[in-house]
């Protein structure tokens, strides 16, 4: 072999790789839409997002809501973590090597915001969490920190009251007549703050309304709709007629739930079962309408996405985010609490974002 000529070789695959990787930005799943320029070019300020996975209903509502909020504001990189914390951290790695002006985390794990505040504060990188609270710990580590989210609490309670109007308005609604509601519960991933209030507050707005209850099932099915349909189809055929309502800590698992009632000869004739979710997502929304679902709660992906970038572009400006350059309200400094809205048939178009 000539000298040359493995030269040659060896600069081409050199070329070969420098082009591939400026481009392919890791394969992890680019939104793309901004100009793509390199660091010279753009005007607007290279914020990057990790999103806990991107095959979650709600969660891609928040997304597109940040695609469409940056237009003006930021250019976006939003990546898949991939339900993996470990993916997470190297996504971030390579954001902070990027030397992007700010960053945006979903955590996959909210206990694994300590290490990324660490990370982030060592190379003056601000952060913005988003639908999965960080302690209150980990959120004093550092003043560039922040939180946008909802009060999981309020949805919880509001998805309550949903179902005890109907048990009201209904007494048939007591299949067994005594007196006493028996629910399932399905329940989002375990040590999400949703998933743990949502539960506790919707019990809790039932027997604040006079209603007594009894746990029959409860169980998680990780916010996803096919392990609600898995649940409910063992708890019908354990329980069957036993069961007087269903309260499903999001939509997808009541989507699900629905599905497995429906098969369970539900939803004809007279046969009827109250089943509550949360997000107010588009399928939701239509089964709303189709009179299966009887409630659900506005989880605001447009306002809370919009509030993220917002707080985002204006940390990756230099600024101190306010109401003036937000136009959100910051509480305690660090915080954004987007309202929940009880949503059912009767106001269902104020659902529709
Ligand atoms: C919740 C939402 C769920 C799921 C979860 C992901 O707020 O209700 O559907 O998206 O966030 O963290
Ligand atoms: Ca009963």
């Amino acid at each position: 072999m000539k000298k040359q000529a493995i030269l040659a070789a060896a600069l081409a695959a050199v070329m070969v790789t420098a082009a591939g990787c400026g481009s392919g930005n890791n394969g992890g799943g680019n939104t793309g839409g901004n100009s793509g320029g390199d660091s010279g070019g753009g005007k607007q300020p290279k914020v990057g997002v990790a999103i806990y996975k991107f095959d979650d209903t709600f969660m891609t509502g928040v997304r597109n809501a940040m695609t469409a909020a940056a237009k003006d504001k930021a250019d976006l990189d939003i990546v898949d973590s991939q339900n993996a914390q470990p993916t997470q951290n190297e996504k971030i790695d390579l954001f902070i090597s990027k030397k992007y002006k700010a960053i945006a985390v979903n955590p996959v794990d909210r206990t694994a915001a300590g290490v990324i505040i660490d990370k982030a504060k060592g190379a003056n990188i601000p952060v913005v969490f988003l639908n999965r609270e960080p302690v209150a710990e980990d959120m004093n580590k550092w003043d560039k920190v922040y939180y946008v989210g909802a009060k999981a609490e309020e949805s919880g309670t509001l998805s309550g009251q949903i179902i005890a109007d109907y048990w009201k308005a209904n007494p048939k609604a007591d299949k067994n007549g005594d007196g006493v509601l028996q629910y399932v519960m399905l329940q989002g991933e375990p040590g999400h703050q949703d998933a743990e209030l949502r539960t506790k507050y919707s019990i809790q707005a039932i027997e604040d309304a006079g209603i007594k209850v009894e746990k029959l099932e409860q169980d998680t099915a990780m916010w996803d709709r096919v392990k609600g349909q898995d649940k409910m189809q063992t708890w019908l055929a354990a329980r069957g007629d036993k069961i007087e309502a269903v309260l499903a800590n999001n939509d997808d698992m009541a989507l699900g739930a629905i599905e497995a009632l429906k098969a369970g000869g539900y939803f004809k004739d007279d046969k009827f079962m109250p089943v509550v979710g949360v997000d107010a997502t588009a399928p939701a929304i239509q089964a709303l309408q189709d009179g299966t679902l009887l409630g659900t709660v506005l989880n605001d992906a447009k306002n809370q996405g919009g509030a993220t970038v917002a707080l985002a572009a204006a940390l990756a400006n230099g600024e101190t985010p306010t109401k003036e350059n937000t136009g959100y309200d910051i509480t305690d400094g660090k915080y954004v609490w987007i309202a929940y809205k009880k949503i059912t048939k009767e106001n269902v178009a104020e659902a529709q974002q």
